[in-house]
């Protein structure tokens, strides 16, 4: 199949950036989106002209390293799917799809489809470690809770931190990312410590750098790992339940 990619180019963050059109042709409906930017790249270092930049490293799903906007969809067509598992196959023979890097004001681009994303590790940072001494690890089977606080747990820990979420959503916020990163630990009692600090910290840290939540659910709509608007809920919850109990209280 051949396709015409419209590529966002920009040599630095403070310089000005364009699209540039590029043929592509030999590639199969089998190849994902990198794999097609990859045979790309090659052609245009063989002809001794600047490859274009775009991040990626596991290219399984797992890592949120990759993130492209494809045709204005963070991501791409085929909904709650990273970059990386993005196919040839959603595209007709002939057609022109653009690829821009993720938009959002607290992305900056670093070069033609990489931004920088380090303001979501900022939060992160922001939660911090617990530094309440918690003794060696118990047996699991000590710790009894409801097996669906555990679910709902891991739900939440497989946000995979692509921040696609902020990309798609109006206000670049990052409320879904950062209900994602406080639930699945506030949420089970054996990682619960300093949860209310947590909460303070991380909210603050998101409201810093990124937009407020108008709960519009563009966010959920690209997110890979399905991470559901209720973990919005979660952020709004955490927050109060700080304000209410005290930064320092851990029951
Ligand atoms: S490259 Fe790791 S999730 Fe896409």
């Amino acid at each position: 199949m051949k396709l015409t990619l419209r590529i966002w180019r920009q040599a630095s963050t403070d310089s000005e950036g364009a699209f540039a059109d590029y043929e592509l042709d030999e590639v199969t409906p089998e190849f994902s989106l990198l794999e097609a930017l990859d045979k790309l790249n090659d052609d245009l270092v063989a002809r001794g002209r600047d490859p274009i930049v775009f991040d990626s490293d596991c290219r399984e799903g797992i890592c949120g390293s990759c993130g492209i906007a494809v045709d204005g969809v963070p991501h791409g067509p085929k909904p709650n799917t990273p970059s990386c598992r993005q196919h040839l196959r959603s595209f007709q023979d002939g057609q022109t799809v653009v690829l821009e890097p993720f938009r959002a004001r607290s992305y900056p681009v670093v070069r033609d489809l990489a931004v920088d994303r380090s303001g979501l590790d900022r939060i992160i940072t922001a939660g911090g470690f617990v530094s309440v001494d918690a003794g060696t690890a118990a047996d699991a089977d000590a710790h009894q809770f409801a097996h669906q606080r555990a679910e709902w747990a891991l739900d939440m820990a497989a946000c995979i931190g692509c921040g696609a979420c902020v990309a798609a959503c109006p206000n670049a916020s990052v409320s879904l990312f950062t209900g994602a990163k406080l639930l699945h630990l506030a949420t089970v009692p054996t990682t619960g410590q300093e949860r209310a600090r947590r909460a303070a910290d991380m909210v603050e840290a998101s409201e810093k750098e990124f937009g407020p939540c108008s709960v519009y659910g563009e966010c959920v709509a690209v997110c890979p790992a399905g991470i559901p608007l209720t973990a919005i809920a979660g952020v709004n919850r955490e927050r109060l339940r700080s304000v209410r109990r005290g930064r320092n209280r851990d029951d």
